[in-house]
């Protein structure tokens, strides 16, 4: 009965959390019963009273949730658990919940669902995570701020739309006053990347050749087909500066200075020691140029 009292309490509380909410009200009958709080189709997906589709169109607030389910998603006064289903563990707190996969919390899926590369949510998220043929990988927190929880009053906010947010590799300084090659004629680097949501173009970021003598190339984000990273689209080869202009070289002789990053017949033989912020030169990596 105590129980009980405290779930009809709760009851009310959901209530002010979830205005125009699916939640009926006749909360005493037995939880055990189903269907009793929560219209028909709750736990059927595709339904239009489906608890996930209900969650999205409420700005994916959990707060009602846990006021009857209990802040651990464990069954609260329910006795209902989450866990049941959301198996992972932080149950339906866990990250990839609402976006991602068995494999990471990245995209594919979106957060409608959807896994083409050409669709704007997924693009070029996982080839940046798994890296690929001399190329290391990019983590999250180069593009995003990634949250340590999700949760209520923490992740996500519920725009439903990611915030670019560029650190790390993204935004490496170049041509620093006072390193061995400053060439005082040409401007310190200093990336600010974007990403344009109507274009879906990012610019200005280090990777993709915003540095000393680099093209600042501006790639498409949902166009995944190899188009975007052959040798030449970031930096040329060799790169616009005078360490490397009007000396004959060739994609063959960059090894003579870039080894072991580059084999003499110009294939990258270190994928981890390229586009990783930092130069490789004459067997040496320098975190500043
Ligand atoms: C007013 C209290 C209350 C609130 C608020 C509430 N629930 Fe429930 N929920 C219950 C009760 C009681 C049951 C068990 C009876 C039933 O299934 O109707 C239940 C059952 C469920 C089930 C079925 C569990 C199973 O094992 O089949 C799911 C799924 C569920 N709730 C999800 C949610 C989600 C998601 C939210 C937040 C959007 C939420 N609930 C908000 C009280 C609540
Ligand atoms: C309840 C659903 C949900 C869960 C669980 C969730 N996310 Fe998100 N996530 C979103 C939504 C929605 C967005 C879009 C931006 C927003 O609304 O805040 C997002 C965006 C992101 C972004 C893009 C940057 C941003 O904040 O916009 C990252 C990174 C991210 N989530 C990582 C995580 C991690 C890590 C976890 C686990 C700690 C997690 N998410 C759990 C729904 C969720
Ligand atoms: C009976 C099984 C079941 C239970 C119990 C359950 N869920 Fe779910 N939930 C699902 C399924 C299935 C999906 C959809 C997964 C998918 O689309 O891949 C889902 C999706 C979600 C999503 C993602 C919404 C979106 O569109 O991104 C959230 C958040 C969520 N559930 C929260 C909860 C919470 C909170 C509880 C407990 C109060 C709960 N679920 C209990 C089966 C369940
Ligand atoms: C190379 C940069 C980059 C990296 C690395 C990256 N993201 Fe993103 N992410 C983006 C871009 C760009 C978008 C925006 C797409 C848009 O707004 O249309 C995005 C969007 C998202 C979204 C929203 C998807 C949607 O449906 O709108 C989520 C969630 C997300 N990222 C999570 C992550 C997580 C988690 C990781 C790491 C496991 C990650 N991202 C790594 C660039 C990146
Ligand atoms: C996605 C953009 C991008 C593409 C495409 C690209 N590079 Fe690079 N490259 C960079 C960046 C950024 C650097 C600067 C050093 C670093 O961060 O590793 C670099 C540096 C180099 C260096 C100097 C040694 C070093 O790593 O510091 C060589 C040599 C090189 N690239 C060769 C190539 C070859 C060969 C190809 C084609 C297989 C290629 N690059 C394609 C971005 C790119
Ligand atoms: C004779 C030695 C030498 C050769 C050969 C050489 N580089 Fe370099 N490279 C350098 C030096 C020195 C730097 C140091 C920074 C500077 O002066 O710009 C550098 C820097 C770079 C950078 C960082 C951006 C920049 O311009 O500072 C890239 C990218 C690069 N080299 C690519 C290449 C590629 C691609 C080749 C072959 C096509 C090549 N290099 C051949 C000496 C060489």
């Amino acid at each position: 009965m105590k129980n009980l009292m405290k779930l009809f309490l709760a009851a009310a509380v959901g209530f002010v959390f979830v205005s125009c909410s699916k939640l009926q009200n006749n909360v005493l009958t037995p939880a055990a019963t189903q269907n009793v709080v929560h219209p028909a189709g709750w736990t059927q997906p595709g339904s239009p009273d489906f608890h996930g589709t209900y969650i999205k169109g409420h700005g994916y607030d959990l707060s009602s949730c846990v006021s009857c389910h209990g802040a651990d998603y464990k069954g609260g006064l329910t006795g209902a658990s989450c866990y049941t289903c959301h198996k992972g563990a932080s149950g339906p707190a866990t990250c990839n919940t609402c976006h991602g996969s068995a494999t990471n919390a990245a995209p594919p899926n979106d957060l409608d669902g959807n896994t083409s590369t050409s669709s704007p949510g997924v693009g070029a998220h996982q080839i940046h995570l798994a890296g690929s043929t001399g190329f290391d990988s990019v983590s999250c927190s180069s593009c995003h701020t990634v949250p340590d929880s999700a949760g209520p009053g923490m992740h996500p906010s519920g725009t439903g739309v990611a915030t670019l947010k560029f650190s790390g590799v993204a935004v490496t300084q170049t041509n620093t006053p006072g390193t061995r090659y400053y060439d005082s004629s040409l401007p310190t680097v200093v990336p600010n990347p974007t990403f344009n949501s109507s274009t879906l173009q990012c610019a200005n970021t280090y990777c993709h050749g915003n540095f000393k003598g680099g093209n600042n190339y501006t790639p498409t984000w949902n166009v995944v087909n190899a188009s975007q990273d052959s040798c030449g689209s970031c930096h040329g080869l060799p790169p616009n500066d005078a360490t490397h202009q009007g000396k004959g070289i060739t994609l063959q002789t960059c090894y003579y200075c870039h080894s072991p990053m580059i084999g003499p017949d110009g294939t990258i033989l270190v994928d981890s020691l390229h586009v990783t912020g930092k130069l490789e030169l004459y067997g040496k990596s320098y975190s500043q140029w």
